[in-house]
């Protein structure tokens, strides 16, 4: 054979690689509203950018007729690439091979990419889009997906693991996504079980459809297994880079400075009236963080799942910083099982990242309740205690309005080491509010009284003017700072700039014990 007809050989192995499962399957995969796992790395990666690995290889399977059936590369794509010029490692699912299930030599190919960015320092993207473990391989699947698992586990804290869920994934296609830090997932094309609709029928007799059962907005409302729910697959794939846009490419890294434009010492007046003067009214907090950070530019995380807490990135003076905020629109802005772990899982990436964390505080306490007391919101609850309390990056903390109770302390307060705490003139910190407190500490004085409402009214009042304001507070030091809040941006970016240079750390240890 001639070196010509060598080279050849090569291109048209590389064009039969490049067609996957073949055209009939890619048309169905286009028919169903789907790109191909090319397609889709072309969306996510700079242009021209993709260095592809292992497209040779294929499954070494032989029973139920496996050895006739062979397609180069799997039923994965893998490879590295650009993205806003920063390398990243990429594994894409093919759904049009075996229903992009998992065979050994396809868990080889994704490992391989992951030791590859653990050792580089590089994050990893995965698209998923795969039935689960290649029921035809048996246990060797399995050990594929040990495999990936292990390395997820590695990975984790050192290297951002973005997931993206572009299919039907059952089984171990969701546990590793699980194990790495968001999940994106596509509306209506996009679904993630460990059981599908068939098994859990006849286990349990429940109907319920695949959609209903794990489709994007079931995981993004009811189970949180998914931070992002986006409508397109070209969308979804442009919110992975904009996401990547505010993290560094690992542990040891900083997030980029982008600067928008904003001017560090941009006042806003409109601060001066977001936040109702009667605070038992609501008002969103979104309105706040836009007003303060760079340009208006949040990007939320988990937008749709406990509301009642806000948490997302922006950027101040064109650093990334992490934003926690007790959201008032929702319940109050309470404290609750949900909001808890959310915003401690959203706190402790941040600071496994280098992410300063800014947090915005107006929150009435935990959320009482017998279903919350069961469902155990004593541990959960003391998970963003411990997540605050562990982080050593920058944090900057902002009482808004309400700072009271068990809340006060979890959010982000001065004994939980943050570094610096401002609080706006109508920040009332306490341990209850006025109308409780006065049930609790003159309750026989009022039920005796022979005009409880007049005497009630103005007790509230006095205690109101001498406990729910930050001044007691203040007085302590536990607050650095009372500011105008029209001043709020300039104060968090000189703060965030004066603590550039933070150092800190916790005793020794080979890991913590978080509440789990
Ligand atoms: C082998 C598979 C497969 C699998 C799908 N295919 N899943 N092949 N192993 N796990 C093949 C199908 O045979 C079919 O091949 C093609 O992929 C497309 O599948 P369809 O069923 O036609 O597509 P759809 O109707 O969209 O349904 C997708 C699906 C369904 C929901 C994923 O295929 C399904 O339920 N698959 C099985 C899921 C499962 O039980 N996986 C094992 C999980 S256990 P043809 O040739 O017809 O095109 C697991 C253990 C790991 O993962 C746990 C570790 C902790």
């Amino acid at each position: 054979m001639s070196n010509e007809q060598k080279l050849e050989r090569l291109l048209q192995m590389k064009d039969q690689a490049r067609l996957g499962g073949g055209l009939k399957r890619i048309e169905a995969q286009h028919a169903r509203g789907k790109l191909t796992a090319r397609e889709r790395i072309d969306v996510l990666l700079d242009p021209g950018t993709f260095e592809e690995l292992d497209q040779l290889m294929i499954h070494r399977a032989t029973e139920f007729g496996m050895d006739e059936q062979h397609f180069l590369g799997d039923a994965v794509v893998t490879g590295y690439g650009k993205i806003d010029g920063r390398g990243v490692f990429v594994f894409s699912q093919d759904f049009t091979v075996f229903g992009g299930s998992l065979s050994e030599a396809m868990g080889e190919k994704m490992s391989k990419v992951m030791d590859l960015a653990l050792k580089t320092g590089a994050p990893v993207i995965g698209i998923n889009d795969s039935g689960g473990a290649r029921i035809q391989e048996g246990v060797a699947s399995l050990g594929g997906y040990g495999d990936i698992f292990l390395r997820n586990v590695m990975a984790s804290g050192v290297v951002p693991q973005l997931s993206v869920i572009m299919g039907p994934c059952a089984g171990g296609a969701v546990y590793s996504p699980a194990l790495t830090d968001f999940i994106f997932m596509t509306n209506g094309t996009s679904q993630m079980f460990i059981t599908g609709p068939e098994v859990i029928k006849s286990v349990t007799g429940e109907d319920v459809t695949q959609e209903e059962l794990g489709g994007a907005i079931a995981h993004a409302t009811r189970s949180g297994a998914c931070h992002f729910a986006i409508d397109t697959e070209e969308d979804t794939l442009l919110e992975v880079r904009r996401l990547l846009s505010f993290l560094p490419l690992n542990n040891m890294d900083n997030a980029p400075i982008v600067d928008a434009g904003d001017d560090p010492t941009r006042r806003s007046e409109d601060l001066l009236t977001i936040v109702p003067d009667d605070s038992s009214k609501s008002y969103d907090v979104r309105e706040v963080i836009n007003r303060v950070i760079d340009s208006a530019d949040f990007m939320e995380v988990h937008a749709e799942y406990a509301q009642n807490i806000c948490v997302g990135f922006g950027r101040l003076n064109g650093q990334s910083i992490g934003i926690v905020a007790n959201q008032p629109l929702y319940l109050a802005g309470v404290l609750d099982i949900d909001s808890s772990r959310k915003a401690a899982r959203f706190v402790r990436f941040c600071d496994a990242f280098n992410i300063p964390i800014l947090t915005f505080v107006d929150v009435p306490g935990f959320l009482p309740g017998v279903a919350q007391e069961y469902g155990g919101i004593i541990v959960h609850g003391a998970k963003l205690v411990y997540a605050y309390a562990e982080a050593t990056v920058p944090k900057v903390t902002v009482i808004l309005r309400k700072a009271f109770g068990g809340a006060y302390d979890a959010m982000g307060s001065k004994h939980l080491r943050a570094d610096m705490n401002f609080s706006w003139p109508q920040g009332e910190i306490a341990v209850v509010g006025p109308e409780p407190a006065v049930n609790i500490l003159y309750r026989t004085r009022l039920s005796e009284s022979a005009d409880p409402v007049t005497e009630r009214a103005e007790l509230t009042a006095e205690y109101a003017e001498r406990f729910a304001n930050p001044y007691v507070a203040a007085a302590r030091g536990y607050v650095d700072d009372v500011i105008d809040p029209r001043d709020t941006r300039p104060k968090v970016i000189h703060a965030f700039e004066m603590l550039r240079s933070k150092s800190d750390s916790t005793p020794a240890k080979k890991h913590s014990n978080i509440p789990l």
